[in-house]
């Protein structure tokens, strides 16, 4: 296992403000803290070549988690590795293994041109003059690099700043990349060329990644499995497709009908009419309860269909489901793949 967290915990102790006149002083001297647990109890393993998917609403603990295991902080309790080497311990040994992207922030030189940013990182890292000229004609090809490489990074648009900051993660050819939301803000397109670049990366060089993002097409174009956590809690680990049966077992089957057929019914077990609407009629089904060709042939019966269309519940609106549930949702509907929490 290239990464490993083992009951992951960080607490952080805040000062419990006063409001009022005196207050500004009396918080000078108050030890009236209070602790805010950002990740709790959360173990996983990530083998090598893997791409997870870390995700979660606001403030559910991300973040955190990705800046212990780049040894930015300091686990209060548990453990990780990131390929043998305990992050904080070893920040240095961890941070030539590893490449991180915060999308919110650059590690890239402000003034200097994007290529000069390269250059000092070749240095730090001690990459040798074939290896890195080797790799930044690749990821120049292939996320476009050369037209503004020459240009200071203050002066790029974000989505130029963020592949350059991808190609500077990289070019030490890491074993691990952590990326904290790698796709805000960009285009369509920017997008989709960080994605490609990602997944040719996998491919060619074996290399793993943790990510975290908001942007759900991220997830289902990049990782086949999926780690996520709420109120710094583990609340799933597992594949795509396990999350979207257990959570997307609804079916919504909509009929255009060829004349008005007013007394068509639907009395199955498991499905119910949503709307109508003259010759249209929407109704949702669960899928394990009923059969979507019993369904049809039933209001075929009834009345002459002229289409018909069924359509699977998004990505989107089934993690939506989870996040306004929480925990509850997944308690309630306990099965094999859920997490151990
Ligand atoms: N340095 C800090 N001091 C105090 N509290 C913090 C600190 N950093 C994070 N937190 C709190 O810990 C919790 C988790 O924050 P974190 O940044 O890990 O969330 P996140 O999952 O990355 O969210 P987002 O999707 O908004 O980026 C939040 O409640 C946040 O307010
Ligand atoms: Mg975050």
């Amino acid at each position: 296992m290239i990464i490993r967290a083992e009951h992951l915990t960080k607490q952080f102790k805040t000062l419990r403000r006063k409001d009022g006149a005196w207050a500004a002083l009396a918080n000078l001297f108050s030890r009236d803290y209070e602790t805010k647990v950002a990740v709790s109890d959360v173990s996983f393993d990530v083998a090598a070549g893997e791409i997870v998917g870390y995700i979660g609403p606001n403030g559910a603990g991300k973040s955190t988690t990705i800046k212990m295991l780049t040894g930015i902080l300091v686990p209060s309790s548990g453990s990780c590795t990131v390929n043998g080497i305990v992050p904080w311990k070893d920040r240095q040994g961890n941070g030539r293994q590893i490449g991180v992207v915060f999308g919110q922030r650059t590690q890239l030189y402000w003034d200097l041109p994007l290529i000069e940013s390269f250059r000092l990182l070749r240095a730090i890292y001690g990459v040798h003059e074939s290896v890195y000229a080797r790799n930044l004609a690749e990821f120049t090809e292939i996320l476009g690099l050369d037209e503004f490489i020459r240009t200071p990074v203050r002066q790029l648009s974000l989505g130029q700043r963020m592949r350059g900051d991808f190609a500077a993660a990289m070019l030490h050819e890491p074993k691990v990349v952590f990326l904290d939301e790698p796709t805000i803000g960009l285009d369509v397109v920017a997008k989709e060329a960080i994605r490609r670049f990602i997944l040719r990366v996998n491919r060619d060089r074996g290399t793993t990644f943790l990510l975290t993002t908001h942007d759900l097409n991220d997830i289902e174009k990049l990782c086949e499995r999926i780690v996520l956590i709420d109120h710094g809690q583990k609340l799933y680990d597992g594949s795509i497709d396990g999350i979207r049966d257990r959570f997307g077992r609804k079916r919504v089957l909509t009929v255009e009908l060829t004349n008005d057929c007013a007394n068509i019914r639907v009395d199955m077990p498991g499905s119910h009419v949503v709307s109508r609407d003259g010759p249209r009629m929407t109704i949702e089904f669960d899928r394990d309860l009923v059969r979507a060709e019993h369904l049809i042939t039933a209001l075929a019966a009834q009345c002459e269909l002229k289409d018909i269309t069924i359509a699977e519940p998004e990505l989107e609106s089934i993690i939506r489901r989870v996040y306004q549930g929480g925990a509850d949702v997944l308690k309630a509907d306990v099965s094999p793949t859920l997490a151990a929490t």
